[in-house]
C-alpha cells in the first residue's frame, strides 16, 4: 500500500486506474479509525477495483471553538488497518496542499446544510463540500463511500454531487454501533466513564421511537418525545435537537408516511454526540 502526501501522486496513481479500465472507490476520513471507518473501507474494497483513503483533518469545518486541536491523530496505525483491509493507497495532504496560497473557491449547498448541524455549527458544511469537493478533484473516484452516522453530510454531499454532475456515486454506510448501541465515533474517547454509560441513552431513545413507530404512531411529535422521555434518564446528557426530517431533502416531516429520519445531537458535557434512526415502513 502507498501512503503520500502528494497530490500529484494521487492523481497520476488513480489516471492509471482508470486508464487500465478499473475502477476507484475512494473513503474520505480524518483518521483516528474506529470500526466505523473501517467499515467503509470494507465496502469501498468490495465494490471497486482500487480504493483511496484520505486522511485530512479538514479545518475548514471547524469553528473556533471547536476540537480542531486535539482531534485525535493516529496515523501509523490507521494505515496498517486499512492495508490489511485491502485498501491500495492513502492519501494524507497536507494543509497547503488542500487550500494552497490564493485557494478562493467555497462549495455551498443551500437549504438543507442549514438546519440541524448546520444550525448547531455554521458554515460546517461548507467547509465538508468544499474538502469533499477539492478531494473528488484530485483522486476523480468512481464511487465514495460515506457514513448514515453523519445522514446530513450524507445529504448534502449527495445533493452536491448531484448539482455540481461530478458523476460519482455516492454509497451509503449503515452505522456502526458499540457492544451498548452507541455509535461509534473518535470523540466518544472524550467521555468520562459516567458520561459514557449514560451515552448509550441515545441510541435507546432512537430505538424506543423505532417501536412506538412499529407499534402504528405516526406523528413525529410523539416520536420525538419518546426520544426525550428516555434521555430523562440520562442526566448528563443535555438534547442539542431532536429532529425529524426527510433523509433526502433535510426538511422536516410532522407525519411519517413512507420514512423519516430522526436525528439528533446530544452534549455529554462538554462532548458532542450525533446519532440518528431511520424509521421507516418496513416492506
Ligand atoms: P470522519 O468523521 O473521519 O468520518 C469519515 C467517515 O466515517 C464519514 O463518512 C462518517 O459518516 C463515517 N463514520 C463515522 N463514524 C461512523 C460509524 N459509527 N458508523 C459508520 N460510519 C461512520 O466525516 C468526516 O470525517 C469528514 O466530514 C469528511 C467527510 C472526511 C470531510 O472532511
Amino acid at each position: 500500500m502507498i501512503v503520500t502526501d502528494s497530490e500529484h501522486r494521487i492523481s497520476d496513481i488513480c489516471a492509471e486506474w482508470r486508464a487500465e479500465g478499473l475502477s476507484v472507490g475512494f473513503v474520505p476520513t480524518m483518521g483516528a479509525f474506529h470500526r466505523g471507518h473501517l467499515s467503509l473501507v470494507e465496502i469501498a474494497v468490495a465494490s471497486s477495483d482500487r480504493v483511496v483513503v484520505s486522511i485530512f483533518v479538514n479545518p475548514m469545518q471547524f469553528g473556533p471553538d471547536e476540537d480542531l486541536d486535539r482531534y485525535p491523530r493516529n496515523l501509523e496505525k490507521d494505515c496498517k488497518s486499512v492495508e490489511e483491509l485491502g485498501a491500495s493507497v492513502v492519501f494524507t495532504p497536507r494543509t497547503d496542499v488542500v487550500y494552497p496560497d490564493g485557494f478562493s473557491t467555497g462549495v455551498y449547498v443551500a437549504g438543507m446544510s442549514e438546519g440541524l448541524c448546520g444550525a448547531a455549527r455554521p458554515g460546517h458544511f461548507d467547509g465538508v463540500t468544499t474538502v469533499c469537493a477539492v478531494l473528488f478533484g484530485i483522486v476523480r473516484p468512481d464511487l465514495a463511500v460515506f457514513g448514515m452516522k453523519d445522514a446530513q453530510q450524507l445529504a448534502v454531499i449527495r445533493r452536491m454531487v448531484s448539482d455540481l454532475r461530478m458523476g460519482i456515486d455516492i454509497v451509503a454506510a449503515p452505522i456502526v454501533r458499540e457492544f451498548d448501541g452507541l455509535a461509534m465515533s473518535s470523540r466518544n474517547q472524550y467521555l468520562s466513564v459516567e458520561e459514557r454509560e449514560q451515552a448509550c441513552f441515545i441510541s435507546i431513545g432512537l430505538e424506543m421511537a423505532l417501536v412506538l413507530f412499529r407499534m402504528g404512531e405516526r406523528n413525529c411529535e410523539v416520536l420525538r418525545n419518546a426520544f426525550l422521555s428516555k434521555l430523562e434518564d440520562a442526566p448528563l446528557l443535555k438534547v442539542q435537537y431532536v429532529e425529524t426530517v426527510d433523509p433526502d431533502t433535510m426538511l422536516g416531516v410532522e407525519q411519517v408516511e413512507k420514512q423519516v429520519l430522526l436525528a439528533v445531537a446530544v452534549f455529554a458535557g462538554k462532548t458532542r454526540l450525533i446519532d440518528n434512526i431511520l424509521i421507516e415502513l418496513e416492506v
